[in-house]
């Protein structure tokens, strides 16, 4: 029999700027959705990609003088690479500058101007360009009720969708479909809006270029939001291949953040019922990472980066406490103190530690082969903790149909620490010493092993890394991911267990315990780096010459002899250097730019001992903004060549004699 499908979808995100953590909020929870389905049995299609029209990107382009396309190429570029590094293996990744979605996006409109719901009118009013949004009731100001920022004017003659004659329909379908929008709260503001009434919607653009021309009319290109939306047809073939898109359309669910529950509740659909598409199942608006109470953003400079979580922690971690400490649907606060607890409690000592000290038992009790479980033996403490393994499967299972992950992970790590809790009341290390006691020690280990492989089954949508070294060091060589989770629950509904005597692997730690301060500063010093990889790439000892816009996706373009003129460069005389304690390549120095001794951080540790600076005169950046690197306070940065000839950088220095504080043009 073929396999049920199930296709869902994150947003396609705007390619104006990189991705952040909460792009990858999104994304993560998709990923996890899809191996949990495809371990219940379906065919699972997960699509992400970029959405690379309109207004904002082609002003962002411009800004950074580069083509929209150019700029489009390179954030799409970074999408990507990110996703990889981040092990979300998405099966699609649509483009809107891709030509099978310009068809797609052209079929949809022409059936809908086919059933007469298109009319060309003007249109005048507020938009709101970073949210590519129509704004009929701005706040006082005329700013955006939505982001807060100034709305623009905006004249246009442009081609309106019929949205008012879509109210009837909608409610019904609110109503036959009470889980359409979800969760419940978004539902009523989704209900409240439409209930006050649609106005028919500009669906054309005029006023500037950047966006897939109207076929007939090619003054106008389509509205950003409706070239969007096209995309989750798009990428299961929608005008190219009608075989797939029968298979896979409708979307199961539609993945996204609060701020655009109404383009995918309201608009989306009324665009589809115009077309005589099929609709979607379901609208899951999730909330917001906030950071220190306020949303990210890059004008607040609190933007939070997936990559140094990743790097320090490991891709499962960061997973992990996504999914953990956001109650789905709601908002949450992000921050690096609970980031760190979580790690070292729930994984390094919860999970972690489970699976390495039972691993360790049965390799030295057992010589590695896992103990069948000895009916006998057992006992009530026995009998309650299979119950529980029971219960647990099915209350994650519960909690994973509803995307509610928080749960899930609790009701998982519940089993893990009442394991914990027996072991420490059995005692498996004193039951060893006594030969009468062994049936008791057989039944104990057996109870933890087969509890791990309980947890490591339901965790693996989360901690898909993790899970599948316990699995190998549990003794087992088909991959974890091809576990089915309804085979797991009835196997524990009818209270079975593995009998079968195993032959473990090497017990290796899966979430080595991180000391929290350390872990806390690299992550600091790599967020840092991303955020300015100018600043941070030269005061770690690569060149300050031509230094990068911010961002690192601003092009190349020239500056002009004024901007180099508001970068202080000054001789200076190192008086001491130190090594940075735990960094391999950052020295502390005290450097004498003439009318003050400053202290820098240079990442040359790699090619130059502290004494052989001594005396030695280098360029300083003065006038740069005091950063810490490490902890340590860094005033200035010292310009090197980024790569010598081994590779390592080398200072740039004088052959001549110069004062200090000279300063350099
Ligand atoms: O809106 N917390 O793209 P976008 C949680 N292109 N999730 C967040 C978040 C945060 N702080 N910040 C962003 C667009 N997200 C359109 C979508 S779809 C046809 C077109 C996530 O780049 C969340 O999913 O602004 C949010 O909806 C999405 O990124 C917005 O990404
Ligand atoms: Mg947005």
């Amino acid at each position: 029999m073929a396999k049920p499908k199930f296709y869902l979808t994150t947003p396609i995100y705007y390619v104006n700027a990189r991705p952040h953590l909460g792009h990858t909020y999104t994304s993560v929870v998709a990923d996890t959705i899809a191996r949990y389905k495809r371990m219940c049995g379906y065919d699972v299609v997960c699509l992400t990609g970029t959405d690379e029209h309109g207004q904002k990107v082609e002003r962002a382009a411009k800004e950074a003088g580069v083509t929209p396309q150019e700029f489009a190429d390179r954030i799409s570029a970074e999408y990507r690479a990110l996703w990889r590094e981040l092990d979300l293996p998405f099966d699609r990744f649509v483009r809107t500058t891709e030509p099978r979605h310009e068809r797609a996006v052209q079929m949809l409109f022409r059936k809908a101007q086919d059933q007469g719901y298109v009319y060309k009118g003007g249109y005048e009013g507020q938009y709101c360009v970073f949210d590519e949004m129509y704004v009929d009731e701005p706040l006082p100001g005329n700013l955006c009720p939505e982001c807060k920022r100034p709305t623009e004017r905006v004249r246009e003659e442009n081609y309106f969708f019929k949205l008012s004659a879509f109210q009837e329909r909608l409610l019904e379908l609110y109503e036959k479909q009470p889980d359409f929008v979800q969760p419940e709260s978004r539902r009523n503001e989704v209900l409240a809006f439409v209930r006050g009434g649609l106005r028919d919607l500009s669906i054309s653009r005029t006023s500037f270029k950047w966006g897939i021309p109207f076929a007939a009319d090619e003054k106008h290109i389509f509205y950003v939001w409706y070239d969007a939306l096209t995309s989750y047809m798009t990428g299961v073939g929608y005008a190219d291949d009608e075989v797939e898109f029968e298979k896979y359309w409708p979307a199961d669910v539609h993945l996204v953040g609060k701020e655009i529950l109404r383009f995918h509740a309201v608009y989306w659909p009324a665009f589809l019922m115009a077309a005589g598409e099929t609709l979607p199942k379901k609208i899951f608006a999730h909330g917001w990472w906030l950071f220190a109470e306020e949303k990210m953003s890059k004008s607040r400079g609190n933007m939070q980066y997936p990559q140094p979580i990743a790097r320090v922690l490991g891709v499962d971690a960061l997973r992990y406490f996504l999914l953990r400490e956001m109650v789905f649907g709601q908002d949450g606060n992000f921050s690096r103190e609970s980031l760190l607890t979580r790690y070292n409690s729930d994984l390094a000592n919860g999970l972690g530690n489970l699976a390495s000290r039972t691993l360790t038992m049965i390799e030295q009790y057992f010589g590695g082969r896992v103990p069948a479980r000895p009916a006998r033996e057992e006992n009530g403490r026995d009998a309650e903790v299979e119950k529980l393994k029971h219960e647990v499967c099915e209350e994650a299972l519960r909690y994973y149909e509803t995307y509610d992950f928080s749960r899930a992970l609790e009701a998982i790590w519940r089993l893990i620490g009442e394991i914990d809790k027996y072991l420490v009341e059995f005692q498996p290390w004193v039951l060893v010493k006594e030969k009468a006691k062994w049936g008791r020690l057989e039944m104990v280990l057996y109870q933890a092993y087969d509890a791990l492989r309980i947890v490591s089954v339901l965790a693996h949508p989360v901690l898909p890394h993790a899970t599948q070294k316990i699995w190998e060091q549990l003794g087992n060589s088909t991959p974890i991911s091809e576990q089915s989770m309804k085979a797991l629950v009835e196997q524990k509904a009818n209270g079975a267990g593995e009998r079968q005597a195993f032959q473990i692997g090497k017990a290796e730690a899966v979430f080595p315990r991180v000391d929290k301060k350390e872990a806390f500063e690299r992550i600091e010093a790599m967020e840092e780096e991303i955020r300015n990889p100018a600043a941070a790439s030269a005061a770690a000892g690569a060149t300050a010459g031509a230094a990068a816009p911010s961002g690192a996706v601003a092009g190349a373009a020239k500056i002009g002899i004024e901007d180099f003129a508001k970068v202080e460069m000054r001789v200076g005389v190192v008086k001491s250097a130190e090594r940075v304690p735990g960094a391999d390549k950052l020295l502390k120095l005290l450097v004498d730019i003439g009318e003050e001794v400053r202290q820098v951080v240079a990442g040359i540790a790699v090619a130059y001992t502290p004494e052989s600076l001594i005396g030695k005169k280098v360029v300083v950046v003065a006038n740069l903004a005091p950063r810490k690197l490490r902890g340590v306070e860094s005033n200035g940065m010292i310009v090197a060549a980024s790569t010598g000839p081994d590779g390592k950088p080398v200072l740039c220095t004088f052959t001549e004699d110069v004062p200090a504080g000279a300063r350099l043009k």
